[in-house]
């Protein structure tokens, strides 16, 4: 996508999901409807959802798309990688990331945004997936990183 009608495309999708999220003070009710606007307003997002820690593992929660892995091998993959860094992580092809999970085998590329709860800690991630390499940038980082911060 062009780099200005993706800006412009995130700013309204932004807008739109400060104004959705008000209905509710629950997170996996925030999580889901994130999960809901991004998957069908952003054409290149081939999967798109959150895995939340749990006693420890990585196991899925709300999402869209194709059926994806329910726990992440520990320490392992894009994921993992997002919540031990602490940030940001893009994988422009995921053939090239070391122990990727491919829970799809048409996923090319893919973002993955650490979320904090209320008290700063990291409890969960956003993960997109793409079935384009390259379909995520600095502009994708910046924009997810502001809308999860809504949840
Ligand atoms: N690729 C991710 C696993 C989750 S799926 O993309 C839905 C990873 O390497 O952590």
């Amino acid at each position: 996508m062009d780099k200005q009608k993706k800006i412009n495309r995130y700013k309204r999708l932004y807008l739109q999901l400060e104004d959705l999220l008000k209905k509710s003070n629950d997170e996996t009710a925030h999580m889901a409807t994130v999960s809901a606007v991004l998957y069908h307003k952003m054409e290149y997002f081939f999967w798109c959802g959150f895995y939340r820690i749990v006693n420890g593992d990585l196991v899925v929660g709300a999402y869209q798309g194709s059926v994806a892995c329910q726990v992440l091998a520990k320490n392992k993959g894009v994921c993992w990688a997002g919540i031990n860094q602490g940030k940001t992580i893009i994988v422009p092809d995921v053939h090239q990331f070391p122990d990727h999970i491919a829970c799809d085998s048409r996923s090319k590329s893919e973002i993955v945004v650490p979320y904090k709860d209320k008290v700063g800690k990291i409890t969960a991630v956003l993960d997109i997936d793409s079935s384009e390499f390259n379909s995520f940038d600095e502009v994708d980082a910046e924009y997810l990183e502001k809308i999860i911060a809504l949840v």
